[in-house]
């Protein structure tokens, strides 16, 4: 047997990867999928109990695909000729009227902000987009600002860029935007802003005022650094992650940060409106904004970050759909989610929860915990057979997560096992407050 010393992990695998390992976000994420989650799941999988779940923990599917979205994928695995399943670069002319039809869907819904199909990258979803952005544009000790809470990968994919993740808080009464507190983490060496909208935990948009003063504070920044450094000067790139764009509420508008600054990447996934995560499929597209001679340059480089990074692009039968996907709208029924959402509004309000503010997009909802832990409540909603994601995961202690993704009958039986654990925090809640009365 080879006896390699494999004790030291360090002496194999490499620091860049490590690190982003061992970063924070991901390292909280990863306990509790391991340590909790994973561990319900399989004790329900043991004893055949999992249909008893109300698991509203992430984003996956708990309904059958879309049979729209099926019988495209259908028709398109068959080929129409000999390059079909060659490789699938923006070369290979099959790929040509789904970044056209993309280009011209984006130019409708945002003009007069326009997009040319040149300029439409199709990736493997947003973590595709967002790594491909991240791993182009940095240099070792670039910083990256982005609000917290935040999607659990941003930070891992900073640290393993080998660039210094900067986090932002939100206002915690509004869930919106800290401008200041941003424009205060500013430095020479920012590279990159991530704003996330709709966003995910707490399912704000924001507003179009809050984009275009946050517009402002970049450009201010790119004037300064122009001041500063002359031909050299570079803006800060805004890195928009719209994952949720098209799962709005209430008939809410949605604005991309690309309307307002020129210097964005706008990053858009297919897996939210289709319920897919497992299909890697989405785009970053460059608007007419993004100034000419920064168009030609990533026309340049950004193919070629996907083939360095190991030829990230989806697979050619997906890079296909996407065209059926645009032209005929295939989407989950938006309205049917509302209907979720509202539905498990009424339950947590009935029974007493503080929801600080309504969703006005995604698939989220954050609620107030009722225990000050929020581990502690979501272990203690688990022996109701609720799963929900604790704040603390998310870097948002004290409050919890559920995803509207959970099909109906889950929403109807978690009802009971909400009530139960709402009432059993409060009274330990009591007992505490008597328990110090008395000291
Ligand atoms: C805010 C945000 N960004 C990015 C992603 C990654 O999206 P995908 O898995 O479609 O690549 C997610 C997925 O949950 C997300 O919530």
């Amino acid at each position: 047997m080879d006896t390699t010393n494999i004790q030291n992990d360090e002496l194999i695998l490499s620091q860049r990867i490590l690190s982003g390992i061992n970063s924070s976000h991901y390292q909280r994420i990863g306990a509790f999928v391991q340590n909790e989650y994973g561990k319900i799941l399989s004790a329900h999988k043991e004893s055949s109990s999992l249909s008893t779940l109300c698991d509203f923990t992430f984003g996956n599917p708990h309904n059958m695909a879309l049979p729209t979205f099926l019988s495209s994928f259908h028709k398109y695995i068959e080929p129409l000729n000999v390059g079909w399943y060659g490789y699938c670069m923006a070369t290979n002319p099959n790929t040509e009227p789904s970044r056209q039809i993309v280009a011209l869907n984006l130019s409708k819904r945002f003009s007069p902000l326009s997009f040319q199909s040149e300029d439409i990258y199709l990736v493997k979803g947003n973590f595709g987009g967002l790594y491909t952005c991240i791993s182009m544009l940095l240099n070792p000790n670039d910083e990256v600002i982005f609000p917290i809470p935040a999607w659990f990968c941003y930070e891992a994919m900073i640290i393993s860029c080998q660039g210094i993740s900067i986090e932002v808080n939100i206002n915690l009464n509004t869930f919106e935007l800290n401008l200041d507190e941003i424009k205060n983490k500013i430095t020479d060496r920012t590279k990159i802003l991530i704003i996330n909208t709709p966003h995910n935990p707490t399912g704000k948009i924001y507003s179009s005022t809050t984009l275009e003063l946050l517009s402002n504070i970049l450009l201010e920044e790119y004037e300064r650094r122009q001041q500063k450094y002359g031909h050299q000067a570079q803006p800060i790139w805004l890195v928009s992650d719209e994952a949720y764009n098209n799962i709005l509420f209430n008939n809410n508008k949605f604005y991309s940060p690309a309307e307002f600054y020129p210097y964005t990447f706008l990053c858009y996934t297919y897996a939210k409106t289709l319920l897919n995560p497992g299909i890697r499929l989405g785009y970053i597209a460059l608007s007419e904004k993004v100034p000419l001679n920064y168009r030609l340059l990533f026309q340049k480089y950004l193919p070629q970050t996907l083939i360095v990074n190991g030829f990230q692009v989806p697979d050619c039968v997906t890079q296909y759909l996407v065209q059926d996907i645009e032209k005929l709208a295939i989407s989950i029924d938006i309205e049917n989610l509302e209907k979720k959402l509202n539905s498990v509004l009424d339950i947590l309000s009935s029974i007493g929860y503080e929801i600080p503010v309504k969703p006005e997009g995604t698939f989220y909802i954050l609620i107030k915990s009722p225990l000050e832990d929020d581990q502690a409540f979501c272990r203690l909603l688990s022996k109701y057979n609720v799963l929900c994601l604790p704040g603390a995961v998310l870097a948002i202690p004290g409050y919890f997560r559920i995803s509207l993704t959970a099909n109906e009958d889950m929403i109807e039986r978690s009802r009971e096992g909400f009530k139960q654990a709402y009432e059993e925090a409060m009274s330990s809640n009591s007992n505490q407050a008597i328990q110090s009365d008395n000291k």
